[in-house]
């Protein structure tokens, strides 16, 4: 696919990083293929195509409310990403059909970012999650962020299974809780 420019994945699961920008192919457990690259304006449509596709529990569990669509402002800012205080990646099928989103933005204090992710319901559970909290990770530490934090719904059973695997903490308030999880234990998170 455009923009693919080396075979980093191996069949055993196991990503080397590239340049920060390129993008990778990444070998799933079930023997699938995706590619993680940066989003560009340019996948303003394929955004929109895959919110379609997203279930109403999906859609609520990640907008924290029962969504129909996206707002034209909640569009802009998905596909409004400087890569550097906003860093943004999907994950496509080889014919390009994009089946996960997952971003970051950095605090102020340039020590943490909170971090938002989707994987489409159909392609949930194929370790396509863990590989884009990987990448955003990776180019995380880069920047020298140290701590992901996001809010998530209690009753959100993946994520926080997702979550149990490395060493988050969770602070409950009012039916959400607030995740924060070292970037550095994110890159230890088995593909
Ligand atoms: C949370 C979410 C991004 C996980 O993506 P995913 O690609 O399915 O995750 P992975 O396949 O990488 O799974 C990682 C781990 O999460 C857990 N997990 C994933 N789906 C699960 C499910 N349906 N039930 C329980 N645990 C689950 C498991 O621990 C899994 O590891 P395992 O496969 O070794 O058991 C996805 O479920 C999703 O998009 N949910 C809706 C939106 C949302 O909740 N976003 C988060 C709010 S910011």
């Amino acid at each position: 696919m455009a923009g693919l420019t080396a075979m980093q994945g191996a069949a055993d699961g196991t990503v080397t990083a590239g340049p920060s920008q390129e993008a990778l192919e990444i070998a799933l457990r079930d023997g699938g293929v995706v590619t993680l690259r940066p989003v560009t304006p340019e996948d303003r449509e394929r955004i929109v195509e895959g919110f379609g596709r997203l279930s109403p529990e999906s859609r609520r569990l990640r907008f924290h409310e029962p969504r129909q669509s996206l707002t034209a402002a909640e569009l802009e800012f998905l596909t409004t990403i400087d890569q550097d205080r906003h860093v943004s990646w999907c994950a496509c099928l080889p014919d390009g059909t994009g089946v996960g989103i997952a971003r970051y933005v950095i605090d102020a204090d340039e020590r943490g970012a909170e971090i938002a992710i989707a994987v489409i319901d159909a392609h949930q559970h194929r370790g396509i999650g863990r590989a884009l909290l990987r990448r955003l990770a990776e180019i995380a530490q880069a920047r020298g962020i140290v701590t992901f934090h996001a809010t998530v719904l209690a009753e959100n059973r993946a994520m926080l299974a997702l979550i149990e695997r490395i060493s988050a903490r969770a602070v409950a308030t009012e039916g959400v809780l607030r995740i924060e999880v070292p970037v550095a234990a994110v890159l230890t998170l088995p593909l």
